[in-house]
């Protein structure tokens, strides 16, 4: 898999094998040592802030060397094989650390958890507990159940779990970018993707919990939220009524437009974002409200995955390229300055030269500022495992995939310089990777912008920056009044 520029957090596979850190708490399992590992995408990274905070609530506190652990966590992914090739690798390296301590837990958390099951326990045979993205509270209880002794695996899925009351511990955070979970699940059943059998069934969390959680991440500091979803745009909740001599009236429900609404409301200087979108379900509500609110960031992940309606049939994408591409025209001509990326899949099952030669047409049509390129990779389970042979070459596959990426290079830099010479909102995040001379940041639309450091700014507030140059994917410029 190769991504080309980076734009956010909220991919998966960019982020791996971060470990994450808490502050100790009185409880039973004090003194134990966590160490906790994710890998895929930003809801799998959420996700582990949930089990940080649930198992603070019990005693445990962190450490960065999983050599010094109680209990090692790796929360998983699935997306294509060579996501769960890494993890498999990387539990071999806890093999040593669990051979020199013999009483170290080792558990498989997330997609992989719910994917494999208890199979996971015969074929791996260190693992000690294997627990799936729905059954995190019942995490105390499984390491209780291997205290004493035995091998534990909860992978139910709920239709209701939305970890709403939780408040996640932030960890490894820069104290200003947020993740906040708004829905789990999928119902959508892209033939392609493994997502709806590790995630099970879409359920929107309820709305108020989500801007108290903003609002509180406001409070302490934060200036930017990304609302997460497997598909944000159908966002749905509907409140129940308490009492039921008010059943007649009209219960309210609440839209992803609604939600973005709220969330922007809480603070002009609190930008938001979100991911992901689905062509079929980004309507014109959404696009007038990004439109409306100076602080709803001009940014839409909007994956295409291929431009051939025939392809996307296949894949029950359930839009074709005119729907596709009328979606691109309504967000032009709603919110004119708007940066647009994609996800792109090459060599999908019976795919022909042809139909690849739309989907590098689709890239010059909509000239996407940043894509997630990938190989077609079979997962088992999936209704294309089941219906279509995976017969494209993995030579063509890649091929393919050179010239998606050599497009999108060109598009990227398209972009890029199109902001040269513009004065842009940056949101400052901290020093540049590369010297405490520069800040960096990003723009509304989501590049990343480099400067020199002024003092009168600090980290957590906007500049505005005059660009005088760029590369490939950054912007480079100095801050003006
Ligand atoms: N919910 C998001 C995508 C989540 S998965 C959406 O609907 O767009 C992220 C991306 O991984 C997908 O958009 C797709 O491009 C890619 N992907 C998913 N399954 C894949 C597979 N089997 N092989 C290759 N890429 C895949
Ligand atoms: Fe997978 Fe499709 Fe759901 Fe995205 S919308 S998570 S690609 S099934
Ligand atoms: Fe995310 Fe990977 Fe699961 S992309 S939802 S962690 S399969």
């Amino acid at each position: 898999m190769i991504d080309l520029a980076i734009p956010d957090k909220t991919h998966d596979e960019e982020r791996q094998g971060e470990a994450l850190m808490l502050e100790p708490v009185v409880g039973k399992n004090n003194g134990r040592k966590l160490y906790i590992e994710s890998y895929g995408c930003a809801m799998n990274f959420s996700d582990s802030e949930i089990v940080a905070s649930i198992l603070q609530d019990s005693g445990f506190e962190t450490t960065k060397d999983f050599n010094n652990a109680d209990v090692v966590f790796i929360n998983t992914c699935s997306i294509r094989e060579n996501a769960e090739v890494r993890v498999r690798n990387r539990l071999k390296e806890f093999k040593a650390a669990k051979t020199s301590n013999p009483g170290m837990i080792v558990g498989v958390l997330g997609c992989m958890a719910e994917r494999l099951k208890s199979k996971f326990l015969e074929e791996e045979k260190l693992v000690d507990v294997v627990v799936g993205p729905d059954a995190y509270r019942d995490l105390p209880n499984l390491i209780d159940t291997v205290d004493g002794g035995q091998k534990a695996v909860n992978v139910l899925l709920s239709r209701e779990e939305t970890y709403a009351d939780i408040n996640p511990v932030r960890l490894n955070t820069n104290g200003i970018n947020a993740f906040v979970s708004i829905m789990r699940g999928c119902d959508n059943m892209c033939s392609f993707c493994v997502v709806p059998f590790t995630r099970g069934r879409e359920r929107s969390r309820e709305p108020l919990s989500i801007v108290k959680e903003c609002t509180d991440l406001f409070n302490a500091g934060y200036r930017e939220v990304t609302l997460l979803g497997q598909n944000v745009d159908s966002y749905k909740y509907k409140a129940e009524s308490p009492e039921p001599e008010v059943l007649n009236q009209d219960v309210k429900t609440t839209t992803f437009a609604n939600l973005l609404e709220m969330v922007a409301q809480i603070s002009p200087e609190l930008r938001v974002r979100f991911s992901t979108s689905h062509p079929k379900d980004i309507l014109d509500d959404v696009l007038y409200t990004i439109a409306k609110y100076d602080n709803i960031c001009n940014y839409i992940h909007l994956p295409v995955q291929s431009g051939n309606s025939r392809v996307l049939e296949l894949m029950n994408r359930t839009y074709d390229r005119e729907w596709y591409m009328e979606r691109v025209d309504a967000i032009r001509r709603i919110i004119p300055d708007c940066a647009i990326s994609t996800d792109i899949i090459t060599g999908f099952c019976t795919e022909t030269e042809e139909e690849h030669q739309e989907t590098l047409s689709m890239m010059d049509y909509v000239q996407y500022d940043f894509a997630y390129m990938f190989m077609y990779s079979e997962r088992p389970g999936t209704l294309a495992a089941k219906r279509y042979a995976d017969d494209i070459p993995e030579e063509v596959k890649a091929r393919r995939l050179k010239e998606v990426i050599a497009k999108q290079q060109h598009y990227s830099h398209v972009n890029t310089q199109r902001e040269v010479g513009k004065v842009q909102r940056v949101l400052i995040e901290g020093f540049s990777k590369k010297s405490d001379k520069d800040y960096a940041g990003r723009s509304d639309k989501n590049a990343m912008v480099i400067f020199p450091v002024d003092e009168r700014y600090k980290p957590g507030q906007y500049a505005n920056v005059l660009v005088e140059r760029c590369t490939t994917a950054t912007l480079i410029g100095h801050i003006v009044d």
